[in-house]
């Protein structure tokens, strides 16, 4: 039981990352077009189908094309798509200048033309010969002797070359292993809308590469990687700094194509029309500070590379345009670079670092309506942050650090549409009830709403994943639901859970290391307040009786009886009493017990410099005082919660080094009420209190409130004249806590 409820504290900040892939934002292009799906296959529509001729996987596509074209009688059916995928061809065959019965030639009527899953050859590689007879069945024969140099004809592309494409429009190359785009390769398709070439092993981009495409507006890049003889990647070289420069692209996928720092001119020429770019796990790791200047992004992914967004304004240039950012997995530990980008609908930050959200980052997102902030390091707020931005309809918020459902919280998430919080270690309190309840109250009187496209003119898989989520949720049942349910609750909403099913919302009850649904939590009104209180009681918790005798915590009582509005410290003070009343059920320390330490110190990581720089050389060197860090001495091997359990009781007494940042740690505020427990429980006196700065009352949690009434504080003082004070004071205490471990001395 008790190493459930450390594995359950210590998820609370090692949220176990599951790095199974999400999907990045484009994917082989296909949500660009509907006529070739990610195999390779045609997909056309019915009515189509007789303009369509599918070779794939044939043996010999050559003959048979031939042969179908022989058939093409009608005028009005002609060659609209072409497959000739997985067809194990070495090189593009030259088929182009057949005709049909009535000297229709092929190049003339094609459009949307696959070579998906061959296997091209390179430059040197000898390849299979066309020497067919074309006279089988009344076509006439095709010109094979229009090939330009020499050197050409053993190129994969050669069939190509010398031939006008005057209808095509789309061309899917991809998966055919091609490594090098030489000189001209496109030059007779003007019409060509949308080129295809990811998954293949491109590493050279020759500089006329692209030339004559000059209607070209998609270009699928992405999934290539060239590797050399010992297996080591190959970068992917361009003859000209900026190979792409003369296109005047709307869309292009880089995804998984990896790209290094000497790439990035390849993204610099990339021109006014582009509107959106996948740079989804390419590797780059930072943008040049005006690579995105000349653009109007709507849409950008970019995600895992790991700091890419790390730079000053990464994203300069795009505030006023960009709708869709995917940035998973990059690293981010704030959402501050967001704060310009007023248009942005979606924003996808999965498994990233943050842990808190300024009201400055956020307020000014007046459009945003989906935010996912999956697998982020999120705490409890207090602050008004998600209903600053006024169109959010989906946040997720799945697996974060959340622990406690405050009635701020719940104030802040009441008019989203949908919200998911599941596989946050949440302890049971009433307020994750109401929440609930409202959520499947909601469910009753609320129709679904969708998160609709703007008309951008670029159809975007963004909307359509949110989207499915919210048509395939579950929806939340209330098991035995009577009137009451839906009453009684006192506040209302709109939102509803996006993630729930009967498994998901659990919390960990006071006292108890297994947890229990939220839906079998109580409620927060009063009655059924007292209800809990007394059923615990009858459920034998002594624990949290004998706490209750300790005077000390009787002024609690009376303090928070004084102060209704805060009884839910109270509450979830005494729950995390008897919660860690669990963990460690040692003695009470006698005066015979050895202290490894003089002193535990516990602070917040943001507040680590100044007690390495300053207290730490102060009180080992000057004072002869031991300190225990829980960075510094912590047992190899011990989980953090039995590693600070085990410090704070070989430590003679306890430190707290208190600023907002500590109270906004949850974890250090777990520290703070461990500390006091451990206090009461040992009936050790000893705690001192360092306040780095002044902590307004309205931001001290009760417990700080009543410890600062009851035990010393020392105050940081800004000035540096008055610190040989400050140390003054701190020496006299641990001194006087060494040599009389059960006084206390106040000097506040
Ligand atoms: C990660 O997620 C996938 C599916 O989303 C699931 O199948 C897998 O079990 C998860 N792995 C872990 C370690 O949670
Ligand atoms: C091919 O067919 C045409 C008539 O359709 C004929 O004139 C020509 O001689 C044939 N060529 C060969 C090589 O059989
Ligand atoms: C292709 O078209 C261009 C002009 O549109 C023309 O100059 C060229 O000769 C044509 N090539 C062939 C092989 O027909
Ligand atoms: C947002 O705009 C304000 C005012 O134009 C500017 O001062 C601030 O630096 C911008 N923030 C970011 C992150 O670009
Ligand atoms: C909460 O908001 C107040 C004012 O609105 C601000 O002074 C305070 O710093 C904020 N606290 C946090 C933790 O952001
Ligand atoms: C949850 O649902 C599954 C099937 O949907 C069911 O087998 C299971 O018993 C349910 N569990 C609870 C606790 O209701």
């Amino acid at each position: 039981m008790i190493l459930r409820i450390i594995v359950f504290c210590c998820s609370i900040i090692f949220s176990s990352a599951n790095n199974s892939k999400a999907r990045c934002l484009t994917g082989y292009m296909t949500d660009v077009q509907n006529w070739v799906d990610q195999h390779g296959n045609l997909i056309t529509s019915p009515a189509e189908r007789q303009n369509s001729i599918d070779l794939s996987t044939n043996v010999d596509p050559v003959k048979m094309l031939h042969q179908h074209m022989g058939m093409l009688k009608s005028s009005h059916r002609y060659v609209k798509y072409l497959s000739l995928a997985r067809c194990d061809l070495t090189r593009v065959p030259p088929i182009f200048l057949l005709e049909d019965m009535q000297r229709r030639q092929l190049s003339a009527m094609v459009e949307y033309m696959t070579f998906y899953g061959n296997k091209f050859l390179g430059m040197s590689a000898a390849g299979e010969h066309y020497t067919l007879s074309f006279n089988a069945t009344g076509a006439t024969i095709m010109n094979l002797g229009t090939s330009p140099q020499t050197q050409a004809e053993n190129i994969w592309s050669s069939g190509f070359s010398a031939v006008n494409f005057t209808k095509l429009k789309e061309l899917d190359l991809r998966a055919c292993s091609i490594q090098v785009l030489g000189q001209n390769l496109f030059k007779g398709m003007s019409e060509l809308r949308a080129l295809y070439i990811g998954e293949n092993e491109i590493f050279y981009i020759d500089s006329t590469a692209f030339a004559g495409l000059n209607k070209l507006v998609h270009l699928d890049f992405s999934r290539n990687q060239a590797f050399d003889e010992n297996g080591n990647p190959k970068n992917l070289a361009t003859e000209s700094y900026y190979a792409f420069q003369h296109l005047n692209l709307i869309s292009l996928d880089l995804s998984f194509t990896k790209l290094t720092q000497r790439n990035l001119g390849m993204l610099k020429s990339l021109g006014k029309s582009l509107r959106s770019l996948s740079l989804c796990e390419t590797g780059l790791n930072n943008l040049h500070a005006d690579i995105f200047l000349t653009t109007s992004l709507q849409i950008l992914d970019v995600s895992r590379n790991n700091g890419i967004l790390q730079g000053t304004k990464p994203l300069k240039g795009i505030e006023d345009s960009l709708i869709v950012l995917y940035a998973q997995e990059v690293g981010l530990n704030t959402m501050d670079i967001f704060q310009n980008f007023t248009k942005l609908a979606i924003l996808q930050l999965a498994n990233n670092e943050i842990n808190n959200i300024e009201a400055s980052a956020v307020r000014n997102l007046r459009h945003l309506k989906v935010l996912d902030l999956n697998k982020n390091r999120i705490n409890s707020w207090f602050n008004r942050t998600y209903s600053l931005m006024p169109e959010l309809s989906y946040l997720s918020l799945k697996d974060n650090n959340i622990n406690l459902i405050t009635e701020e919280m719940i104030e802040d998430l009441m008019y989203v549409d949908y919200l998911a919080l599941s596989e946050n270690s949440l302890i049971c309190n009433c307020h994750s009830k109401d929440l609930y309840k409202m959520a499947a109250k909601n469910e009753m009187l609320y129709k679904e709403v969708f998160v609709h496209q703007p008309e951008t003119g670029l159809h975007q898989n963004a909307y359509d994943t949110y989207n499915d989520i919210i048509r395939n949720r579950n929806k939340v049942e209330l098991n035995e639901c009577d009137e009451q349910c839906y009453t009684d609750i006192g506040i209302s909403g709109t939102f509803r859970f996006v993630d729930y099913s009967n498994d998901t919302y659990i919390c960990l009850p006071f006292g108890e290391s297994k947890p229990v649904q939220i839906a079998d939590v109580y409620s927060c009104g009063r009655a059924s307040r007292e209800k809990t209180y007394e059923q615990e009681l009858k459920d034998g918790r002594l624990k949290l009786l004998a706490l209750l005798t300790l005077p000390c915590v009787m002024i609690i009582v009376g303090m928070i009886y004084m102060f209704r509005r805060h009884i839910r410290y109270f509450y979830i003070t005494m729950r995390n009493s008897a919660m860690l009343s669990l963990i460690n059920k040692k003695d009470v320390v006698d005066d015979n017990t050895i202290f490894n330490y003089d002193v535990f110190v516990s602070y917040c990581n943001e507040d680590r410099g100044w007690v390495l720089d300053h207290l730490l050389p102060h009180m080992e060197t000057e004072c002869s005082i031991s300190a225990c860090l829980h960075e510094r001495d912590f047992l190899v091997g011990l989980s953090i919660l039995e590693n600070i359990v085990s410090c704070m009781d070989r430590s003679r007494s306890i430190m707290l080094i208190l600023s907002q940042r500590f109270l906004l740690s949850q974890w250090c505020q777990f520290e703070m009420h461990l500390a006091q427990h451990r206090l009461l429980e040992t009936r050790r006196e000893d705690l001192t209190l360092i306040l780095l700065e002044d902590i307004p009352r309205r931001l001290r949690p009760n417990t700080l409130h009543y410890l600062m009434l009851t035990k010393t504080y020392i105050v940081w003082p800004k000035d540096e004249a008055e610190r040989p004070i400050f140390w003054k004071r701190l020496k006299k205490t641990l001194i006087a806590q060494k040599t009389k471990p059960s006084e206390n001395v106040s000097l506040a």
